[in-house]
């Protein structure tokens, strides 16, 4: 096989850019070793920025987005008994959208293929090779047959686990890192939301997210430790958690349902620079991570290749290099001011075990800080509806 970008993983990057590459004219293949069912229906994030909404309607992805998707204008703080309404919209003219991130994913994969385009799933042992020449190629298995799919250049768009970024030399890369000391134990539960907000509670007893995923979908999540058992939480335990870290003020309470589905998810910030070598450009989760606390994961994938897409399109058009060449320092902007924001976010609502109580209280003074002033709540506000130019 042949085609112009090769692009292994079928995420909300690789997916993106193959949709973006296929309206500029630029031919790609995907190559995915998960079922189409299995990335349809994997539950992750759910915040979408006003610029990733503006990339998707742009893109002619709107339709369903904009029927099914949530306007929010706001979000909650709740910490020391009390709730405090950070006003968004009113702060920075704009907003948040709640639409799954699988909901993303099935949009893109039904865009490619009525436009023709070429999704291989299932596939095994993907190797991108050649990456240092003009013709690399990415070998792979399908159905147990070997097979080979040359292309001008290779996108790894493989997540945090894939195989594009270990495909680099070593000493090329630079990996900046820090793990948290908790996890996240994420539900899906059907109950209709207590909140027309998302709310970021901070206790004595760790940290709780209220989320939500349609009017009759509530998503939340617990802080747990690192190597928390997901058997060791049956649902009443969940429930009893959620409603010890939430029901904190006065006449307030959660609205309880069956469990549909229930995870726990590792904290992490991870950077890898630069996100490019040779032929191979790296995008999302397979060059950088961030905890989940500032919701900008996806974002970050959309908005890596919405740059890469516009590179390839320069090169191809026009012949130019400039965008593809200016690709990784333009992306790591936006990836830096993500990094420090989610890890901003993460330091001032978990409780950290062991802490001496010094930063507990300074956590505390930070929330009051965001809550009784403006500009402060204004920094936190454009960095979560996201920020335009970085
Ligand atoms: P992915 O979505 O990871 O896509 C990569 C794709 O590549 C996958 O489909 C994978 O199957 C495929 N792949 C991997 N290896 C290979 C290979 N060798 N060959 C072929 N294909 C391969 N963000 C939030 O904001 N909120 C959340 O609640 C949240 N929860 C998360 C929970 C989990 C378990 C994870 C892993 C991430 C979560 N995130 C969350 C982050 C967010 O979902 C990611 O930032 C986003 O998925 C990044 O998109 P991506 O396309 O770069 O990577
Ligand atoms: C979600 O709805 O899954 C979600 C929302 C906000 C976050 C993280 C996850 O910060």
């Amino acid at each position: 096989m042949r085609t112009q970008v090769g692009i292994v993983g079928a995420g909300p990057a690789g997916l993106m850019l193959s949709h973006l590459l296929h309206l500029h004219g630029i031919e790609s293949v995907v190559l995915e070793c998960r079922s189409r069912e299995y990335v349809e229906h994997r539950v992750r994030a759910g915040v979408l920025e006003q610029g990733s909404v503006d990339l998707l309607c742009r893109t002619g992805l709107g339709e369903r987005l904009q029927r099914e998707g949530m306007r929010h204008e706001g979000i909650e703080l709740r910490f020391d008994g009390e709730s405090h309404r950070v006003p968004m919209t009113e702060l920075t003219g704009r907003a948040i959208t709640v639409y799954g991130q699988q909901e993303v994913v099935k949009d893109l994969i039904a865009a490619r293929l009525a436009a023709g385009g070429r999704l291989l799933f299932e596939v095994d042992d993907v190797r991108p090779e050649g990456l240092d020449t003009d013709s690399p190629v990415i070998r792979f298995r399908r159905d147990g047959r070997e097979e080979e799919l040359h292309c001008d250049f290779v996108a790894g768009c493989d997540g945090f686990h894939g195989v594009s970024r270990a495909a680099v030399p070593a000493g090329v890369l630079t990996t900046y890192e820090r793990t948290y000391p908790f996890a996240w134990l994420g539900i899906l539960a059907a109950a209709p939301p207590a909140v027309d907000e998302l709310i970021y509670a901070r206790t004595e007893r760790g940290f709780a997210l209220y989320s939500l995923r349609s009017p009759e979908i509530s998503r939340l999540y617990l802080q747990v430790a690192p190597d928390e058992d997901i058997a060791d939480w049956p649902d009443e335990r969940i429930w009893a958690e959620l409603r010890a870290r939430l029901e904190t003020v006065p006449g307030w309470s959660l609205n309880e349902g069956p469990i549909l589905e229930k995870g726990i998810t590792p904290m992490r910030s991870f950077v890898v620079e630069p996100m490019q070598w040779q032929r191979l450009y790296l995008a999302g989760d397979a060059v950088h991570i961030v905890p989940p606390t500032g919701a900008k994961g996806m974002n970050l994938a959309l908005a890596d290749v919405a740059l890469l897409g516009d590179a390839f399109a320069a090169w191809y058009g026009e012949g130019r290099t400039d965008l593809l060449e200016g690709y990784s320092a333009t992306a790591l902007r936006r990836v830096w001011r993500a990094q420090h924001f989610s890890w901003w976010m993460t330091s001032m609502l978990h409780r950290l075990d062991g802490q001496d109580g010094y930063e507990a209280k300074l956590q505390s003074s930070t929330l009051r800080y965001v809550a009784t002033s403006r500009p402060y709540a204004t920094s936190l506000a454009e960095n979560y509806v996201g920020l335009p130019e970085v």
